[in-house]
Parts: C-alpha cells; sequence; structure tokens
C-alpha cells in the first residue's frame, strides 16, 4: 500500500471513527472542566494539559510543510497561517489566560487529545503540503475558498471573544462558575462550540480536501454534545438561567 492509499484508508476510517464518538458524547461526557470527576485515572494541571495537548497540532504542521514539496507556494502558506494563527493561540495564550489556577484536568482526556491533534494534523498537513494535488494561487479567488476564509475568521471571533466572556467571569483566584452574558451569550449556551464549528466549517471549504472535512466532522462531533450538556447543566444550576437562550444553534437548538 503506498502512503496515498493509506490516507484514504485512514481517513475513512477517521471519519467514522467520528461519528461513533458523537453518538457515544450524548451519553458520557469527557472528564474535563465542569465535567471532571472521580473514575478517569490520574489528574494533571488544566492548564499544562492545554499546552501538551495541542503543541502537536503546532509543532507537527511545520514538520509536514517544511518536510513537504510545495513550502513556498501561496495558498498552502495562507492555510499554514490561519491554521497557525489559531493553534498557536490555543496552545500558548489561551491556557495561560484561564483561572481559577489549580483546576485539575484528567490525563486520559489529554492523552486522547494528544492522538486526536497528532492524527488531524497527519490529515490535514501531510495532505496539504504534499499529498494532495498542488493549488493554483487562483483558488485564492474562488467562491469556495472566499465563502470558507470569511467563516473561518466569524467562527474564530465568536470562538475567541465567547472564550474571552468566560474566563473574565471569574476573578482571579476564584473557581466557581456564573451565568455568562453578553455577545453571543445572548442567544446559545456555548457560543465558542458554535464558533470553533463554524470556523472550522470555513477551513473544510477553503481546503475543499477530505482531510479538512474530517476535522470538521470531528469538530462537532466532540462539541455539539458537549453543548447540550453544558446548556442542561447551567439550566439545572441556576434557576434564573434565561430561558429563551438555546444549547448551540441560536433559535433552534
Ligand atoms: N476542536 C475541538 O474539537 C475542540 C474540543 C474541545 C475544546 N475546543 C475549544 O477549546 C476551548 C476551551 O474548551 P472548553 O471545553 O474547556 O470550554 P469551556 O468549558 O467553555 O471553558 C472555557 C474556560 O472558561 C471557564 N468557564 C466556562 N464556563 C464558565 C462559567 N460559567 N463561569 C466561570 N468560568 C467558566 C472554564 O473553567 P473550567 O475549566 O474550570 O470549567 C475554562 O477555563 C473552546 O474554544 C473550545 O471551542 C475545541
Amino acid at each position: 500500500m503506498n502512503e496515498f492509499e493509506f490516507y484514504h484508508w485512514i481517513a475513512y476510517a477517521w471519519t467514522g471513527l467520528a461519528v461513533m464518538v458523537f453518538i457515544l458524547l450524548f451519553f458520557v461526557q469527557a472528564p474535563y472542566g465542569r465535567f471532571t470527576r472521580k473514575g478517569w485515572g490520574p489528574t494533571m494541571s488544566s492548564r499544562w494539559g492545554w499546552v501538551l495537548q495541542e503543541a502537536p497540532a503546532v509543532l507537527l504542521i511545520l514538520g509536514f510543510w517544511w518536510t513537504g514539496d510545495r513550502r513556498f507556494e501561496l495558498v498552502p502558506l495562507v492555510l499554514l497561517v490561519m491554521w497557525q494563527i489559531h493553534y498557536v493561540h490555543r496552545t500558548v495564550i489561551f491556557p495561560f489566560r484561564l483561572r481559577g489556577e489549580r483546576r485539575q484536568t484528567t490525563v486520559l482526556t489529554v492523552l486522547m487529545a494528544v492522538v486526536f491533534n497528532v492524527v488531524n494534523a497527519y490529515m490535514n498537513g501531510r495532505w496539504l503540503f504534499f499529498l494532495g494535488p498542488h493549488y493554483v494561487d487562483s483558488w485564492l479567488m474562488d467562491p469556495r475558498f472566499i465563502m470558507g476564509f470569511l467563516l473561518f475568521w466569524t467562527g474564530f471571533i465568536i470562538n475567541k471573544h465567547s472564550d474571552h466572556v468566560l474566563i473574565n467571569l471569574r476573578k482571579p483566584g476564584e473557581t466557581g462558575y456564573k451565568i455568562p452574558i453578553g455577545g453571543m451569550f445572548r442567544f446559545v449556551s456555548a457560543p465558542n462550540y458554535l464558533g470553533e464549528i463554524i470556523q472550522w466549517g470555513g477551513w473544510a471549504l477553503a481546503c475543499y480536501n477530505l482531510g479538512a472535512l474530517s476535522f470538521f466532522v470531528w469538530t462537532v462531533a466532540n462539541l455539539a454534545p458537549r453543548a447540550f450538556a453544558v446548556h442542561r447543566w447551567y439550566q439545572e444550576k441556576f434557576k434564573e438561567y434565561p430561558s429563551e437562550r438555546r444549547a448551540i444553534i441560536p433559535f433552534i437548538a
């Protein structure tokens, strides 16, 4: 089997696994953040967990770019910059903005995220920088790229703004939970997840390949079930929780 065949084999298996995870996560919440609980093995610092689990997404994509055969072509470079702006922030800025400094996460969640980021970096980076067809520069003017690019940055802004609101709910040293207000929280309980889904939907459109599509499917699989669990959690915890607020799709669900 050559690498091209291997890649496609992995892509279908990996996307199929995402569909199974999507169903499973409606019944079991991943044990981190507000759903951290006993019985899931050893724990570690939540902050350093984020750094460790997201670092492969930054480093491997750089490695695939550097060892690829289209290092200085325009479209791969634009896509590389989009990816890295997100992942450098997620790896070295986001974790150090978190409050509730002593929060713990399970080592299991971190290890699963490492595996996800390694496979996802391969699926995206290896295709973009070596296995896939070369993009012509005019792809940047293609309606699919333009729409994807706009969606990517729209999702990025919603995601970052919503995470910013959540992080600032706590004063330094606080650890509890409050009702978030403002921005997209007017409409949904998990706008950070909504933004992330829009962002990687945009990425899938801008790249227009199987690896990017599988990333989008995985993002929905990880975050949509959790958004519903978070929404129920808020409704149970706060009697005064806004009744018009939905879980993840404004006005709908
Ligand atoms: N692409 C993917 O598959 C994927 C998967 C997972 C996460 N992510 C992204 O990673 C980022 C973080 O995800 P997450 O699941 O950790 O988000 P989260 O549960 O919403 O938490 C984000 C931060 O805000 C704090 N927080 C949340 N709700 C709060 C409240 N009501 N009051 C006070 N503080 C609150 C959390 O504290 P605690 O940690 O103490 O709860 C945490 O520090 C998001 O942008 C998400 O989209 C992406």
